[in-house]
C-alpha cells in the first residue's frame, strides 16, 4: 500500500527528476490512490519544494501545472492508501521538517508514532499532519540538525521505530542524495547510466532501467547519480548483486486496451502458457526457480497448508482439489491472516505453500514467517521478482503472468492456479503416486488450456451484454460445487470489488442450510455448473441446486461446458466453455464472471482499474 518513488541524476539531464517522479507514480498508482505528492531538490535551495494533493494523481499533475517546480537533482514522490489520517492535503505525503530542509514519504504504518509523537511535540515541534509519518521527519531533522548525514540519520532513526516502514528522505542541503530505509515493506533500488532510482516496486522505474536489486530487513541506502550504497543496521556497507527483470516497460502498459483489466483479461493465455513454459525437464522433474527444498523432506511431508489471502488464497482452494487428488496428502487452505493467531499445528513435516501476486502482503509475509518459525518448509508462489515473500521462503515457484496493475486480480488467478498444478504435478511424481505417462497425460491437458481461455476470451460478447442489463441490481449470488466452488467466490469478490454491489459465493450444497432464504423473485444467481463428464451426480445435484433457486423465482445464469445439453433447460442464459478435466475447468469458468464484473462496473461509470478504498498490495496487517 502507497507507492514511493525516488530519483536521483547529476547535471544538466538532471532536469529528469520531477518527470521521472511523476511517471514513476503514475505507474504505482495502483497501489494507492488517496493523495499523490512530490518534493524536487535543486542544487541551489536551502529548502525542497514540495507540491501535494488529495485524490488521484492527475489532481498533483494539476497542481503542478498551476504551480510548476523548478528542475531538480533528486526527487522522491508518492501515492497514498491513508491509514493514519483522512485522505486531505495536509495528511499527503511528503512531510516536512527543519523548516523544510527535509521532505520524507512512508509506506506502512509506525506502530509507536503515538510515543515518538509526544516525546517531539514535548520538544515544541508542531505537526501539520494526523500522519503516523510526520513524526520520521521529523526525527530525521532533529539528527541532521546535529550534524549527522542524512544517511545516518536514517540509521539512527529507523533504530526506534516499530512496525513496518519504507521511508525515503531527501535534504536540501544534500541535493545530490536521497537516502531510502525498509522494515516489512518493499523497497527496490534500479540502477541506471549517471541516474539511480528507489521504487516500492521495478515497475515504478522500469522505463528507464531493467536492472535492479532488492535491500534486506533493515538495511539503509542511498543513492547519488554516481552509485548506491546500501548499509546494514550497524552501518557496514553490504554488497548485494543485481538482478535484470525479466519483463520491459510494454508489458506494464495498457497496449490499446481501455484498461489495464482488460488488457489482463486478454493477457490471459499467455500468463498461464509462459508459467507453464520449459517448468518440466525431459525426466518429468519439475523446477523450482530460486531456493530449495531437499526432496527427501518433500517425500515425507505429511500435510500442507496453503496461506494466502483474496483471491490468492481462492487459487490455493482450487489447487487444494488438485494436490489431494494427486498426490494423496491432505492440504489446508488458510487465510494468512487467520492462520497465525489460531496456534496451528505446523512442523518440519508440514509443507506450507504461501500464495501471493505481489509477494508483499503483510498477512502473508507474517504467516510465513510464523510457518518457518515452527521448523516448516515454505514454498512460494508468487508473481513479483525478488518480493520479500520470494525472497524469505524456502524455494519459489514464479508465476510468470507479468505485472498486473489492475487493483482487481485475473491473470495473476489463473497463473496461481496453474502454479499449484505444476506443484501437485511434481509432488505426485516426487512422492510415486502417478506414473511417467500420467504426469505426462496431466501435462499436456495443461498445455491446450491456453487456447481455451482465448476462446472464452473471444465469445464474451453474450456475457458483457448481460453485465450492461444489470447495472441496477443490488445483489448477486454465485453458487459452485467442488472446483466450481472457489470460483463462485472469486466471481462474487470481483463483483464486490469492482462494481460495489453486494455478491455472495457459495457451496450450492450449502445453500438449502440457510442462503436461500436470500432468492427473491428476480434474484440473479450464477451458477458454475460441474462438467457432465465429471462426476455424473455432482452434475446432478448442481441441477438440482439451479431448479431450487428457480422454484423461488430467481433468474439462472448459468456456466456450463460445451455439450453439456441439460444446461440450456434450466438457465435464463448459459454461457458455454469448452472441455477441460474436471480439475482444470476453474481456468474456464472464471473468466466469464472476471468479464461480467468488469462489465458491469464499466456500465456504472466506474473506475474498473483503481475501485475504491482498495490497493493492490495490501502492506499492512
Ligand atoms: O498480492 P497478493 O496476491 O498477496 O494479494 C492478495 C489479495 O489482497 C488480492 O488477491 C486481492 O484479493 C485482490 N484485490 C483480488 O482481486
Amino acid at each position: 500500500m502507497c507507492g514511493i518513488v525516488g530519483y536521483v541524476g547529476g547535471g544538466a539531464p538532471g532536469a529528469r527528476a520531477e518527470g521521472v517522479v511523476m511517471g514513476g507514480l503514475a505507474r504505482l498508482e495502483y497501489r494507492g490512490y488517496d493523495s499523490a505528492g512530490i518534493a524536487v531538490v535543486t542544487a541551489d535551495d536551502a529548502a525542497v519544494a514540495m507540491r501535494k494533493k488529495a485524490g488521484k494523481l492527475v489532481n498533483l499533475a494539476k497542481e503542478l501545472a498551476e504551480r510548476p517546480i523548478d528542475h531538480g537533482t533528486a526527487a522522491i514522490g508518492h501515492t497514498r492508501w491513508a491509514t493514519h489520517g483522512a485522505p486531505t492535503d495536509a495528511n499527503a505525503h511528503p512531510h516536512l521538517a527543519a523548516g523544510g530542509r527535509i521532505a520524507i514519504i512512508h509506506n506502512g504504518i509506525i506502530e509507536n508514532f503515538s510515543a515518538l509523537r509526544a516525546e517531539l511535540e514535548a520538544e515544541g515541534i508542531e505537526f501539520l499532519s494526523e500522519t503516523d509519518t510526520e513524526a520520521t521527519g521529523h526525527l530525521l531533522a532533529r539528527e541532521v540538525e546535529t550534524g549527522a548525514s542524512l544517511a545516518e540519520a536514517m540509521r539512527t532513526i529507523t533504530r526506534r521505530l516499530e512496525g513496518a516502514f519504507t521511508l525515503l528522505a531527501v535534504d536540501a542541503r544534500e541535493p545530490r542524495t536521497v537516502v531510502g530505509a525498509r522494515r516489512n515493506s518493499p523497497l527496490v533500488v534500479g540502477l541506471g547510466e549517471g541516474e539511480n532510482f528507489l521504487g516500492s516496486d521495478v515497475v515504478a522505474f522500469i522505463e528507464h532501467t531493467r536492472t535492479a536489486l532488492e535491500l534486506e530487513q533493515d538495511e539503509v541506502v542511498e543513492i547519488t547519480p554516481e552509485g548506491v550504497t546500501i548499509t546494514d543496521r550497524s552501518g557496514h556497507v553490504v554488497e548485494r548483486e543485481p538482478y535484470t527483470v525479466d519483463w520491459d516497460a510494454s508489458a506494464a502498459q495498457k497496449g490499446g486496451f481501455a484498461t489495464f483489466m482488460e488488457k489482463e483479461i486478454h493477457d490471459q493465455p499467455e500468463a498461464v502458457a509462459d508459467t507453464l513454459r520449459g517448468r518440466i525437464d525431459e525426466h518429468g522433474k519439475l523446477h523450482l526457480d530460486e531456493g530449495l527444498v531437499h526432496e527427501a523432506l518433500l517425500a515425507s511431508v505429511d500435510k500442507i497448508i496453503i496461506v494466502a489471502c483474496g483471491t490468492a488464497s481462492y487459487a490455493g482452494l482450487v489447487g487444494r482439489y488438485a494436490i489431494e487428488h494427486w498426490c494423496r496428502i491432505p492440504v489446508e487452505v488458510e487465510l494468512a491472516h487467520e492462520f497465525r493467531y489460531r496456534d496451528p499445528v505446523v512442523n518440519v513435516r508440514t509443507l506450507v505453500v504461501a500464495i501471493s501476486q505481489s509477494g508483499e502482503t503483510m498477512d502473508t509475509i507474517m504467516a510465513v514467517r510464523h510457518a518457518q518459525r515452527q521448523g516448516a518448509p515454505v514454498i512460494a508462489i508468487v508473481n513479483a521478482q525478488g518480493s520479500t515473500i520470494a525472497r524469505e521462503a524456502d524455494a519459489v515457484l514464479y508465476t510468470r503472468a507479468g505485472p498486473e496493475i489492475a487493483v482487481a486480480s485475473t491473470k495473476a488467478f489463473l497463473a496461481q492456479i496453474t502454479a499449484t498444478f505444476l506443484l501437485g504435478i511434481y509432488l505426485a511424481e516426487l512422492r510415486g503416486n502417478k506414473f511417467p505417462d500420467e504426469i505426462e497425460a496431466l501435462l499436456s491437458q495443461l498445455d491446450e488450456i491456453p487456447a481455451k481461455i482465448q476462446r472464452v476470451i473471444d465469445t464474451s460478447e453474450g456475457i458483457r451484454e448481460v453485465a450492461r442489463s444489470m447495472a441496477d441490481e443490488r445483489t448477486v449470488l454465485f453458487l459452485g460445487r467442488h472446483v466450481g466452488f472457489p470460483v463462485a467466490l472469486e466471481g462474487a469478490l470481483k463483483l464486490k470489488e469492482l462494481a460495489y454491489i453486494h455478491a455472495e459465493g457459495f457451496a450450492a450444497g450449502e445453500l438449502k442450510h440457510g442462503p436461500i432464504a436470500l432468492v427473491e423473485p428476480g434474484q440473479p444467481v450464477f451458477i458454475v455448473l460441474p462438467s457432465p463428464r465429471g462426476r455424473e451426480s455432482l452434475h446432478a445435484k448442481v441441477i438440482s441446486n439451479v431448479q431450487e433457486v428457480r422454484a423461488r423465482g430467481a433468474r439462472t445464469f448459468v456456466i456450463a461446458e460445451e455439450g453439456d445439453t441439460e444446461a440450456a433447460n434450466h438457465a435464463e442464459q448459459v454461457f458455454y466453455v469448452p472441455n477441460a478435466p474436471v480439475l482444470m475447468t476453474p481456468l474456464l469458468q472464471v473468466v466469464p464472471l472476471q468479464i461480467f464484473a468488469l462489465e458491469l462496473a464499466a456500465a456504472k461509470g466506474y473506475d474498473v482499474d483503481q475501485p475504491r478504498n482498495l490497493a493492490k498490495s495490501v502492506t499492512v496487517e
